[in-house]
Parts: C-alpha cells; structure tokens; sequence
C-alpha cells in the first residue's frame, strides 16, 4: 500500500482565507478538504490586527479539517503584499568531487551561494529560484547534478520581503496550533498552478489580480525572472462603484459580480410594474438596493474600465522599469478573483498592447468544485509547489493526522486538538 501523505497550503488574501487540504499517493493530488472563509485583519499580506486574523484563518482552517477528516498541523502558507520585492543574482562554487561528478550537495552550495545578496536586515529571503546553471562554460543547464565540470555557476530569481511581516504571519498561524512548513509568495503560487510551460519558456507576464493586491511575476526561458506588487485590486473597482452609485460596499460587490456575470435574464419584477422602466442597455438592481432600480451598463463598463486602466498601467510600468518588455511574446495571463470581472481581458489588451486570457488553476484532482475558479490560483499552487520541492517526510502533516477511520477517533483527536489549541498563548 502506498503511504497516504497530506499537503495543507492556506492562501491569507485580502478577501478570503483559503484552506485547500490534499491527499498525494503516487505523486497524484487530491484534494480532500478545502474552505474559503471572508477575510479578517489581514490587508495586502499584511496581519493589522493579529486576533481577527487567528479568528478568520482558524475559522477557514477548522472547516477544510472538517471535510478532510484530518487536523492539520503543519501547511505553506502564501506571504504577498508590497514589501515583496525581486533581483537576479549568480553563484560560483568549484565542484566538490576530484573526479569532477556534480553532486546534489554542489548544486546546494552553488544556490547557497547566490543567496548572498545585499538586502538590509529587516529583510528575508522567501525563494532562491536557480534560473540556469553553468558547468564550466556550457549555460542553459536545467539540472546539472550528475554532470561532469569543475566549475558550477548558477543564476537565480531572489523574492525577499519584510521580515516582521513574516513573523506576523507565522505568529497569526501558530496560534491556530499550525506550524509553517514552508511561505510561497502568491505570484509564484499563481503562476505554478495556471502558466502553461509553453507560455513560461517563450515568455510571459502572471498577473493575479485579488482584492487588494496585484501580484505579478514574470517568466522568461521557463523560469521566474522579475517579481512585484501592485498595491490595488478588485475591492478597489468595488469601492468605485460604491461611490458612483451612491450605495454600500456589499451592494456595489453584489452589482460588479451580476454585471461581470452578464446575467441578462434578471429582470425587474413585472408585480412591481417596473419592466417598462428598465431600459435595454441597463442591469436591473433592485433587488439589491431598493434605492436603485437600474443602472446603465455602459455607466459600470467605465468605471471598471478606469480602475483597471490605472491597475494595467501601473504593472506595465514596473515592466518597463525591468527592461523585460521585450521578452514576453506569451503575453499577459489574469488569474485572482478579480480576473471574473467583465472587460478584464479587454483593457489589458488596450494598455499592456500584448495577447491576454484568463487563467485558471489546473494540476489537482478531488473535491475542487469550489475551487476552480480563478480566485483559487494561489492556493492550488501553493499545494503543487510544495509537491514538487519536498521530499521530506517530516514535511507533511502525516503525524497528527493520520486518516480518522472513525467518529470516535475523530472526537478523542478534535478535543486533544482544542485542548492544545487552548494552551497556545
Ligand atoms: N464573479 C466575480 N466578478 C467580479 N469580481 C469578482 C468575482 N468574484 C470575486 N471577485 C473579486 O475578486 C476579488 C477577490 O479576489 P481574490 O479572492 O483573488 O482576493 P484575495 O486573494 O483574497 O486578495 P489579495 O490577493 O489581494 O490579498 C474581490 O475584489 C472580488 O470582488
Ligand atoms: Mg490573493
């Protein structure tokens, strides 16, 4: 029988926590357990107030355990937010073998290596991405471990970001009685479950558009090659029409999402004598504000199109400070939920002047129903990553959880789990 291994990933979002719980047996994922719950206390990967941010991931964490059968003690998390920031830097190390073989220990020396960066002491690594290796003088090695040389040299994408930040988080986590096992900055964790490799070997621009964050990373020759943050998301077109149409935050959300659904069947009550008033050009909301009736769909088409504008023109600056505008002949790829929002497409297309699509997470199998949507890239990454970076046992939630074969066992482990829980400070 093969060994049941368990990959937890939790994405902390400005909207929503997400908590997808997956079961891996032969390297094939399935997800078991997942939970997206409103967000708390966390804004732009920042914790700003670390009792609601416990309450909202507890919350999340507890029900994807409920599905899954299983309590979770350790996960990735996604770490995202403005403080995020990206440079390539090399590593040399001479092979460590006489013979000249390169080892796997060589090809963590030579990553080590180009870590050493400058970065001021408040700042964390997060990713060590190697691009490309040289062995002696041949470049464009994906893999050298088993080659021959003696000199190694690799090239690698370097994301760090702020290291309270990081604390914060961890310490949000761990107070859920969950241990980090590893961060994944979301970009990245988008990027893996959505970019084809096709599109990341010509070369192409991730955008994962989520509430309040816009979080990007671009892929040259099939490896990460610049990563930023873009500090406005979808809340921000929420807010935009909250204050062009005069209502609240919950009705101008509910307004966005019909009239990106282009639900043209809603219609006015005919009780209400209404039908005649709805004109064909509008989106009929009164059933969301009672002060509103209808409200001209051309009249929304712009303020999306405004606050998307300044979103696009904003990342195609960062771009352009790169110098890698060039090299993206796949284009733009929108994933976050922001990427469901009507004329999305369209405006990058008009502003960034690249071919652009939605993407949508792939690469796992299971009760992902609730989690197909563009929203739940990150997440579904941040399982996939960690698949493919750990081999480590100790890596997996397998000790605490184990499959609960009974309710009674699934008792006796919720209340040690709560007790322990209770003695965390
Ligand atoms: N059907 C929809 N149509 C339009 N917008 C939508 C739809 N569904 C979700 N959104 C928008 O997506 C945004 C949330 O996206 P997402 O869940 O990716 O954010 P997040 O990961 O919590 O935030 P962040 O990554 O910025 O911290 C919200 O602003 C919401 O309005
Ligand atoms: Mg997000």
């Amino acid at each position: 029988m093969p060994k049941e291994r368990i990959i937890t990933a939790i994405d902390v979002g400005s909207s929503k926590i997400c908590t997808i719980v997956a079961s891996v047996t032969y390297r094939k994922v399935s997800v078991i357990g997942n939970s997206s719950v409103p967000s708390l206390g966390i804004d732009r990967g920042v914790v700003n107030d670390i009792d609601k941010a416990v309450e909202a991931i507890s919350n999340s964490l507890e029900k994807a355990e409920k599905m899954a059968g299983h309590a979770i003690s350790r996960a990735i998390i996604t770490v995202n937010g403005q403080h995020i920031e990206s440079e390539n830097s090399t590593g040399v190390v001479a092979v460590s073998d006489p013979e000249g073989e390169i080892s796997a220990q060589d090809v963590l020396r030579v990553n080590e290596a180009a870590q050493a960066i400058s970065i001021p002491s408040n700042r964390e690594i997060i990713h060590v991405l190697p691009r490309d290796y040289v062995v002696d003088s041949t470049g464009n090695i994906k893999n050298p471990e088993g080659m021959s040389g003696i000199r190694l040299e690799v090239e690698a994408h370097i994301i760090h970001g702020s290291s309270t930040v990081i604390k914060n988080l961890v310490k949000s986590v761990r107070q859920v009685g969950v241990e980090v096992s590893d961060f994944i900055y979301t970009g990245l964790a988008s990027s893996i479950s959505v970019l084809t490799d096709t599109e990341k070997e010509l070369g192409t621009v991730l955008l994962d558009i989520g509430g309040r964050t816009t979080s990007c990373i671009l892929y040259q020759n099939g490896s990460p090659l610049y990563s930023f943050v873009v500090p406005i998301g979808g809340k921000h077109l929420t807010g935009d029409i909250a204050v062009g149409l005069r209502c609240s935050l919950d009705s101008a959300e509910l307004i966005k999402q019909r009239h990106s659904s282009g639900e043209e069947s809603k219609k006015a009550p005919s009780s209400l004598g209404l039908e005649e008033n709805i004109k064909p050009g509008d989106l009929y909301i009164g059933d969301i504000d009672p002060d509103l009736t209808s409200v001209p769909k051309k009249f929304l088409d712009q303020i999306i199109h405004d606050r998307l504008e300044e979103i696009y023109t904003l990342v195609l600056t960062e771009i352009k400070k790169s110098g890698f505008i060039e090299k993206l002949p796949a284009g733009a790829i929108i994933t976050g939920g922001t990427g469901e929002t009507r004329g999305v497409v369209e405006v990058a297309k008009k502003v960034l002047n690249m071919p652009v699509r939605v993407g949508f997470p792939k690469g796992i199998t299971g009760l992902i129903d609730e989690i197909e949507g563009p929203a739940y890239s990150a997440c579904v990454g941040s399982i996939l990553y960690k698949l493919e970076n750990s081999n480590d046992e100790s890596d997996y939630s397998n000790v605490l959880s184990g499959v609960m074969k009974s309710e009674f066992l699934k008792k006796i482990v919720g209340a040690l789990a709560s007790f322990f829980k209770s003695l965390v400070p």
